[in-house]
């Protein structure tokens, strides 16, 4: 529990960065699983803030996104794609090739094929040295929502109301929210060496209580976390307020 999210921000931000050029003195690449919407924002701005001054480079950094919203055009101001451009991609030495983010324009006939592909890539690259979330108020990580198993993959699924709701004002309305999206499975994310979830502010207090201490069980997603080996998850000292 940090005082706020901006001290807890650089923390991981830091954790990533030290990742980063580890690997780089190992001649290696680093593999990380990023995650969209308000709560890694300050994370990615201490990123392209140690790029810009202490001369961290991406260019053995390879990443790979949660999810993206489906059907989804990659110049929408909606999209993930454009999200992590404005936020980090374009700020930063990373190579185009080594970015993955789900293909929100896919024709349906071929989702199957690219979820596999994308379970593909993540397991060629050598697995996610780290991913990042954040949580949705419905438990979900990623877009799994309740009722995700804990061997779920990469695949198309239905969001909850709950999320499209919280997604309203930033599309102005409920009705232009997608019903679909395509993310990682939670079995896609347990396989990550090292998981760091993140929540900051009130409304994410009840939630987070759950997901720590709750009971196990696919109605909180979040909760597959606790059987994960290097978890941790990382909150302002409003999250943790609801913690016993
Ligand atoms: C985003 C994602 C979601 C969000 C979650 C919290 O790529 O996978 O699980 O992390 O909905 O969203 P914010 O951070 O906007 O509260």
């Amino acid at each position: 529990i940090y005082d706020n999210s901006d001290t807890a921000s650089f923390q991981v931000a830091t954790e990533i960065s030290q990742l980063i050029r580890q690997r780089q003195k190992q001649g290696k690449k680093a593999v990380i699983g990023l995650a969209t919407g308000s709560t890694p924002t300050k994370v990615y701005d201490f990123l392209v803030q140690f790029h810009r001054e202490e001369g961290l480079s991406f260019k053995n950094v390879v990443t790979f996104n949660l999810d993206e919203y489906y059907p989804m055009q990659p110049d929408s101001i909606h999209s993930y794609v454009r999200f992590m451009n404005e936020h980090l991609f374009d700020h930063i030495d990373i190579k185009k090739e080594n970015v993955h983010i789900p293909d929100g324009q896919l024709d349906k006939e071929d989702v199957r094929d690219f979820c596999r592909d994308y379970e593909e890539q993540i397991r060629k690259a050598g697995g996610l040295d780290i991913q990042v979330l954040g949580i949705g108020r419905t438990g979900h990580i990623g877009f799994n929502e309740p009722g995700s198993s804990l061997k779920s993959v990469t695949r198309m699924v239905r969001l909850d109301r709950v999320t499209r709701l919280d997604a309203a004002s930033d599309f102005f309305g409920l009705e232009n929210v997608p019903t679909k999206a395509i993310t990682m499975g939670v079995g896609t994310i347990m396989k990550a060496r090292r998981i760091v979830l993140m929540a900051w502010g009130e409304g994410k207090a009840g939630i987070i209580r759950q997901a720590v201490e709750g009971k196990i069980r696919e109605s909180v997603p979040a909760t597959f976390l606790q059987h994960h080996p290097n978890c941790e998850v990382i909150v302002d000292q409003a999250a943790g307020s609801a913690l016993t």
